[in-house]
């Protein structure tokens, strides 16, 4: 840690007693699970509390949570708030890409969340019936989940940035009854003409009743009659009060789809009581969230950071959020930090891809902008290398904002290994995720699933099941079993390569899945894109294996390089030198190409399947596989550009 870094923390002592208290509260928590969450699921609201908080069950995911308990999550998220002195709170401000805005108090937002609901039920939707849901980052989008969550119906959002085959696929694998979408969304400017997309995939989409759509960008778009109708007309009919249902604990609230190691993407479903449980309490644990805060997760709905932290978490403590509708950088790079600074956001919670994003635009663009209301900053999603993390740090958080790097997945509903600044201060290590929350059994286990002594890298496993934990995949009981419980019995495996420290935090390496194997030793992709990062010439980097006849794999690495420094081959030379120094020889990359930018999703995830692909000279097949697929056509023009890069390069 450096000496900055060391200023704003508390002193040894404070961090000892900050280490103990939570690991304290931790083996409370899984010793005496009924115990430790009955306090918490009590500042909630249940109809009915019948039998056992937790059920131990002899088959995976070897147990559930308020399976006799009712509740809603809807009530929860808006109308506790709405019958209560918190009514005129602004639950979301929210900004579109060309700058129009908007603010939706609590009491409003239960309103047409109401009539939504009610237009739902007038459509034949009931609970348990599947509703996808396709829309641009607009409230709309916030409203339709909370309607269907109001009436038991299962939402299933694709995010607006797939593809029409991709959409079709994961409708009808949910079988759904409706499909909720807009004419378009805008991203730098432009129109994304996403009914259109829609319309393609409801060509092989059967089970597709009715289609709604909001009207957003207002450009013509196709109307199928007696399918399609306006989300505005139709809820002009709609009774302004739904009855929310009255939900056992373990109603699926949500389908989402995600990648696995296969092309058929894995729709991890989630309950309601306890998914419901861990938002909420995660959200207040980790972000310490309250009623002065302007809050802002920067994740699309369309993934989970969005469904529990823009969503579900935010509401569920009456918070107020900020919700953005469009690309970071437009029409300039300091987009977020206008806003930041207009709304007085006072926590941020991003993606390190996107601090690096802006790293390399300059510190110019923050710069220009008061920054001060932030106390708080989050990542997600991905390691982050301590060089973003130092830049967040200073250039962001002016040396004055505590980060939380937080550790979860789509399949955990919620963050389950960070700091936790809600329950008590603890040192920043940058890079690490620190410490599990309460709840979260995490060991780190060799291959035969013994648990590690510390500094020993392995498998990150979760041993006692916890509230957030999916509950299945959508029809396939075989592959979430096989997946998820069968490497390790009685736990479930993350898939991700990870390593605890002498004083218990944890360091998470990058997905097990993508970990190389060269001549026999394990080598994280991620770890040596933070060899190259930490080389003052170098921007951003990937790394992935490419097959190598003699050693299994050898790494190949891509390099963006900061501006002011240009390709050449002593460069090249220097950062395979710099590699072997760091990492040692067997890790040094077989190649390393120079390039202009790295192909990312819309999310901001590097898309390592296409890069594979380039090097190894495939096609690029179906993007719907790629592990967080981009529209077709962005991949392909980034497969191509890579291509040519490395051409011109050899
Ligand atoms: C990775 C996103 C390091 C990890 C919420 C995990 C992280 C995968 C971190 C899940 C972090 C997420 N540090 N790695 N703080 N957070 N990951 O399902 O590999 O989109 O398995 O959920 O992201 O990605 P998913």
């Amino acid at each position: 840690m450096d000496a900055t870094v060391r200023e704003v923390l508390p002193t040894q002592s404070a961090i000892s007693v900050g280490m103990r208290e939570i690991e304290e509260l931790r083996r409370k928590s899984i010793e005496n699970t009924e115990l430790f969450w009955e306090p918490v699921a009590n500042e909630l609201f249940w109809y009915e509390k019948k039998g056992a908080l937790f059920d131990k069950h002899e088959k995976p995911p070897y147990g559930g949570w308020f399976e006799n308990w009712k509740t809603n999550l809807c009530f929860n998220a808006v109308d506790r708030w709405a019958q209560s002195s918190r009514k005129n709170k602004v639950a979301f401000f929210w900004e579109g890409e060309p700058g129009d805005r908007k603010a939706l108090t609590y009491n409003e937002l239960y309103r047409e969340v109401n009539r939504m609901a009610s237009a739902l039920l007038r459509l034949g939707v009931s609970d348990g019936d599947r509703v996808t849901i396709y829309m641009p980052m607009i409230p709309e989008l916030v409203i339709s989940l909370l309607a269907c969550a109001r009436i038991g119906a299962i939402h299933s959002v694709v995010f607006a940035g797939f593809t029409s085959q991709a959409l079709a696929d994961r409708v009808n694998d949910s079988k759904s009854k409706v499909l909720i979408t807009a004419d378009g969304g805008w991203r730098r400017g432009k129109i994304i003409e996403l009914k259109k997309i829609a319309d393609d995939a409801l060509k092989q989409c059967p089970s597709v009743q009715k289609v709604i759509v909001a009207k957003r960008t207002g450009q013509e778009i196709d109307m199928e009659a007696y399918r399609d109708m306006w989300y505005d007309e139709l809820l002009k009919g709609a009774d302004s009060r739904v009855r929310p249902v009255p939900l056992p604990g373990n109603h699926p609230s949500y389908i989402l789809y995600t990648s696995g190691t296969t092309g058929k993407p894995k729709g991890a479903v989630h309950s309601t009581g306890g998914y419901m449980l861990w938002a909420y309490y995660t959200q207040k644990a980790v972000f310490d969230i309250r009623d002065e805060d302007i809050y802002w997760c920067t994740a699309d709905v369309g993934w989970v950071t969005g469904h529990t932290y823009v969503v579900y978490g935010p509401l569920l403590t009456g918070a107020t959020s900020l919700i953005y509708e469009g690309a970071p950088d437009f029409p300039e790079p300091d987009r977020w930090w206008k806003l930041i600074e207009e709304y007085g956001v006072t926590i941020l919670y991003t993606a390190p891809t996107a601090i690096r994003s802006f790293m390399k635009f300059g510190e110019h663009w923050p710069g220009k902008h008061d920054l001060s209301s932030l106390r708080l900053l989050g990542t997600v999603g991905e390691p982050i290398n301590p060089e973003a993390w130092n830049w967040y740090y200073r250039t962001i958080g002016g040396s004055r904002c505590q980060i939380v790097d937080t550790w979860w997945q789509t399949e955990t509903g919620g963050i389950m290994i960070s700091p936790q600044t809600g329950i008590t201060q603890i040192p920043l290590k940058p890079g690490s995720a620190s410490v599990p929350l309460p709840g979260v059994d995490a060991h780190i286990v060799d291959e035969n699933g013994h648990e590690l002594p510390a500094n020993r890298k392995g498998f990150l496993v979760i041993g006692h099941p916890w509230p957030g934990q999916f509950m299945a995949l959508w029809g396939d009981r075989e592959r979430f079993e096989s997946v998820y419980f069968k490497r390790f019995p009685g736990s479930y495996y993350a898939a991700d390569y990870a390593m605890k420290d002498h004083d218990g935090y944890f360091w998470l390496l990058g997905r097990a899945d993508e970990v190389l194997k060269i001549a026999g030793h394990r080598i994280g992709t991620i770890e040596l894109e933070d060899a190259l990062i930490v080389h003052p010439s170098v921007a951003e980097s990937a790394v992935i294996g490419k097959f190598d006849e003699i050693k299994g794999e050898s790494p190949v690495a891509f390099v963006v390089l900061r501006p002011g420094h240009d390709p050449s081959p002593a460069l090249r030379r220097e950062l395979l030198d710099h590699v072997r120094n760091s990492m040692g020889p067997i890790a040094v990359p077989g190649a390393l190409y120079f390039v202009e930018k790295l192909p990312k999703t819309r999310s901001g995830k590097i898309m390592r399947r296409l890069i594979r692909a380039v090097v190894e000279e495939k096609t690029l097949g179906d993007v719907s596989t790629l592990e967080d697929a981009t529209s077709i056509d962005e991949a392909e023009k980034a497969y191509r550009e890579l291509q040519k890069e490395i051409r011109r390069e050899s």
